[in-house]
């Protein structure tokens, strides 16, 4: 079995853990919840997540010393955060389809989408405020406000075709790595890691989320539906600048670039003309740079991890190396 297979294994094992975790919440909530609150928040988070976020937070834990099954109560407040966010995101993207049925936002309306995000965000603070104190709880708006800005940054950056490769870092910095950092920084915090330590995994984190969205934005144009449980061409749809496209208008000719300008710059052509738009990107090898930029990222974060050296915890120092592997890698 490889390394990344076995991880798989132990991930499951942990997985099950974290979804124990928000059912018994949810259960001791739902005397209180309206009913449709209750079955969107069924619906939307369970139903086939990778668990990344709240995985991170356990194993940033254990490395700094965790050893007990409090840290699942805390690492669900991550994936509750997350799901607010993919809520939102859904609505902000119109998007149809998110782990392989309809999104939220699709399948109970805008208003259900935004409401229920609102819940998950509040009692995620709740969790993060109880757990960690105050400085976990900065950790963690912190992250939550740079997710915004992110957003807002992807909002001006919209078919813009001169867009730089430092636009694009700012912008997935903010939507997705400051998520991943702080899943990592809080869980070394509960964990009672040292400052070093803190800002070691919270490196990790910043570098394993940008590998994570590039190939994200990789798979938004060459991914299996079946797999990523996502609508393939979304990004291009709405006009997103990502770094696939933004290396091929900085290498393309004249001709070329003209062509993808006036694509862009059209939302009825961004729907219809996905496949002149790969070529392109093939052609000027946009999809290559992207994945070795993410390569890189995601090495430059395994390298933050060289300080924890206590063979007690060796094994969520390793698995946290292979996730860091394995982000390059998924399918879904
Ligand atoms: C999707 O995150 C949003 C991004 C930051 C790209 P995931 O790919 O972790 O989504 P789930 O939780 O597994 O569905
Ligand atoms: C992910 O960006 C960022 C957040 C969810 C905040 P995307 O828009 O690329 O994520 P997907 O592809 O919809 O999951
Ligand atoms: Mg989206
Ligand atoms: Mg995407």
């Amino acid at each position: 079995m490889t390394e990344i297979e076995n991880m798989m294994i132990a991930i499951k094992a942990e997985s099950a853990k974290i979804d124990l975790a928000m059912h018994n919440d949810l259960d001791s909530l739902k005397p209180g919840l309206d009913p449709l609150l209750s079955e969107i928040l069924d619906y939307g988070l369970f139903n086939g997540g990778k668990r990344i976020r709240p995985l991170l937070a356990v194993l940033s834990a254990r490395l700094c010393g965790s050893t007990d099954d409090s840290v699942y109560e805390l690492a669900k407040a991550f994936e509750y955060l997350h799901a607010a966010t993919l809520f939102h995101d859904d609505v902000i993207d119109n998007a149809d389809t998110r782990r392989g049925r309809p999104a939220v936002n699709k399948q109970f309306g805008l208003i259900s989408a935004i409401l229920a995000g609102d819940f998950l965000h509040a009692r995620s603070m709740e969790i993060v405020g109880n757990m960690v104190g105050a400085e976990g709880l900065a950790v963690f708006c912190q992250a939550t406000a740079g997710m915004v800005d992110g957003e807002f940054m992807q909002l001006r950056n919209a078919a813009q075709s001169n867009l730089s490769e430092s636009d694009y870092y700012d912008a997935i910095i903010g939507k997705t790595g400051l998520l991943i950092a702080a899943s990592c920084h809080v869980g070394a915090l509960y964990g009672g890691g040292s400052t070093e330590q803190q800002q070691a995994l919270r490196s990790y984190g910043v570098g394993l989320g940008c590998a994570f969205q590039m190939v994200d934005d990789l798979l938004d144009y060459t991914g299996d539906q079946l797999k990523t449980g996502k609508a393939v061409g979304n990004d291009l749809a709405e006009g997103k600048m990502t770094l696939p496209l933004i290396i091929t208008l900085a290498r393309a000719d004249d001709q070329d670039r003209l062509q993808l300008e006036d694509i862009l710059a059209s939302p009825e052509l961004r729907q219809t003309e996905i496949r002149i738009v790969m070529e392109h990107i093939n052609k000027y090898r946009g999809f290559d740079e992207t994945r070795a930029r993410a390569v890189k990222a995601a090495n430059e974060a395994s390298a933050q991890l060289s300080m924890f050296t206590d063979s007690t915890v060796s094994e969520s120092k390793v698995t946290l190396q292979v996730l860091a592997q394995y982000v390059l890698s998924r399918q879904k």
